[in-house]
């Protein structure tokens, strides 16, 4: 970037510029007003901005990102803020703005015939979901945070969560999209085509960038019918392998009727009953290990609770679940995700946690859960293991609670050696120390050992043609 741009110090007329392209409502420059929008959900980093920018329109993020880049003014998109990895937080450094997505938060569309949902950036996903049944239809994306996270902030960790399993990922919710580039230039792409290979799949490049190339302004999202018929249970299993071990029943007996596949620690199990109002445990008061299984189908009749009790009958037989709770109402069934859906807040709770976010082939999760668990117990002795999550994706939280007792600080102090101890296996095993999260800013200095040669340089060179000068969310994925 030209050092006249870099030049650090107060930006004369910018603010006002801003302001005209925003308007009164578009802009927040007061220190209490940026306070939300500096730090993340996990309370690892705190940045600085000069302002909080809240484009209304496509066309305003346009002339906004135009008059920054002009000026060399750094921008941090923002949907949520409920980042895992720091990915949303400025840096501490001068000369950024932080872009956030809320105000566009309006459903553009939804065609029921075509089955697609087109939405602005900033809409949120409880409510994408909710327009999407209004209109007797599935938007099957879901994941705790979802009442916070925003389609925008979605598409651009490619988030996971609870559905992968049956959905897939966001990347693969999303047919069209629209796109301000780094200079102010627009994508317009929000198509809702099936097929579309014409030339480079652009859309896909802005999916999992974490808004390091570009600002996503809207999508064409896929839609499904919704389920007519669910069958949901929570089951007690004595080991990691039982837990895999029933994933392949469900699997063998009706892959397409597996909604989710997610496991959970007797340790996590105990913090979300400790920290959590509301919340009690049907089955297995001393199980380690846990499974709940949500199955759905869109056809009336499926017969969905005779699949579940005939293949949780057949596991018991053969010794691989030793209690179940089959959720007989809705009430029930979400009593039941209540006790997976809040083990981020149970551990956030229960003082100072380090995740691992990491995926292996689905045949390995047993192996990596169970070298992991030692050897961070060996490390840091008195330290509790919380596996917990999408195991039927083979994306497991290999988080890792503080010892009782420990000071926070110390034990944060050990973020990258825990990290490093649990990667270390997950490499042997061949998978990924990022599997939904994204790396952020927490995991760059993991990419050159991960992904460094080609694929880095590869990385580099989209990052250097599209944004130049660097101004889209700097110190974010790449080292
Ligand atoms: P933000 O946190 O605001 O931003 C995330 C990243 O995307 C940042 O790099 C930001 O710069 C960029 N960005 C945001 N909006 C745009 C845009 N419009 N254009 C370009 N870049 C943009 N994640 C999962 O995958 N699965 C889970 O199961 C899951 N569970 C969670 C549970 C809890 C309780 C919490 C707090 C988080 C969880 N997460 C999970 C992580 C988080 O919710 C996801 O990463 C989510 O996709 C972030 O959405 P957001 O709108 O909050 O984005
Ligand atoms: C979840 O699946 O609940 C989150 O992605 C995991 C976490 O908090 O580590
Ligand atoms: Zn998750």
């Amino acid at each position: 970037m030209p050092d006249d741009l870099r030049s650090p110090g107060p930006h004369p007329g910018l603010l006002d510029a801003l302001r005209q392209i925003l308007g009164p409502h578009g802009l927040l420059t007061e220190a209490s007003d940026l306070e939300p929008y500096l730090a993340d959900w996990r309370a690892l980093y705190r940045g600085e901005a000069m302002a909080v920018l809240r484009p209304a329109s496509t066309e305003e993020v346009s002339a906004c990102v135009k008059l920054c880049a002009e000026r060399g003014i750094t921008i941090i998109p923002q949907g949520g803020n409920t980042s895992m990895v720091g990915g949303a937080t400025p840096e501490a450094k001068p000369n950024q703005v932080i872009l956030s997505l809320a105000r566009m938060n309006r459903v553009l569309d939804v065609d029921t015939a075509d089955m697609t949902m087109t939405v602005e950036a900033g809409l949120v996903l409880a409510r994408a979901q909710q327009v999407a049944a209004e209109h007797g239809a599935l938007f099957p994306l879901s994941l705790g945070a979802e009442g916070t996270a925003m389609i925008g902030g979605l598409l651009s960790t490619n988030a996971g969560g609870n559905t992968t399993v049956r959905y897939g990922n966001a990347r693969e919710l999303m047919l069209g999209l629209e796109v301000v580039l780094p200079d102010g230039g627009v994508i317009h792409g929000l198509r809702r085509l099936r097929k579309d290979n014409t030339g480079y799949a652009l859309r896909h490049l802005f999916v999992g960038a974490e808004g390091t190339l570009g600002i996503i302004t809207a999508a064409v999202l896929r839609l499904f019918p919704a389920a007519k018929e669910t069958a949901t249970a929570l089951c007690a299993v004595p080991s990691e392998d039982a837990a895999l071990a029933l994933f392949r029943r469900f699997r063998a007996a009706d892959e397409g009727a597996v909604r989710a596949f997610e496991y959970m620690s007797g340790i996590g199990m105990g913090l979300v009953l400790n920290h959590i109002e509301g919340t009690s445990l049907p089955i297995g008061q001393d199980a380690q290990h846990f499974v709940l299984v949500d199955l759905s189908a869109s056809r009336e009749g499926a017969g969905l609770r005779g699949l579940l009790e005939s293949v949780l009958e057949a596991a018991m037989e053969a010794g691989e679940v030793e209690d179940a709770a089959l959720a007989e109402s809705e009430a029930q069934r979400a009593a039941l995700w209540k006790l997976r859906e809040e083990h981020p807040e149970a551990q956030k709770r229960a003082g100072a946690s380090v995740k691992s976010d990491v995926s292996v082939p689905v045949s390995a999760v047993p192996e990596m859960i169970r070298r992991s668990s030692a050897a961070l117990r060996e490390l840091i002795p008195g330290s509790r293991p919380v596996p917990f999550g999408h195991m039927g994706d083979g994306n497991i939280h290999m988080n890792l609670e503080q010892p009782e007792g420990m000071a926070a600080e110390d034990f944060l102090a050990r973020a990258h050696d825990i990290m490093d101890c649990v990667n270390a296996i997950v490499r042997e095993l061949g998978g990924s120390f990022s599997a939904e999260h994204g790396v952020g800013r927490l995991k760059t200095d993991m990419m050159e050992e991960w992904r460094g040669g080609a694929e880095l340089s590869a990385m580099r060179a989209i990052k250097a043609a599209l944004d130049p000068r660097g101004i889209m969310n700097p110190g974010k994925v790449l080292p």
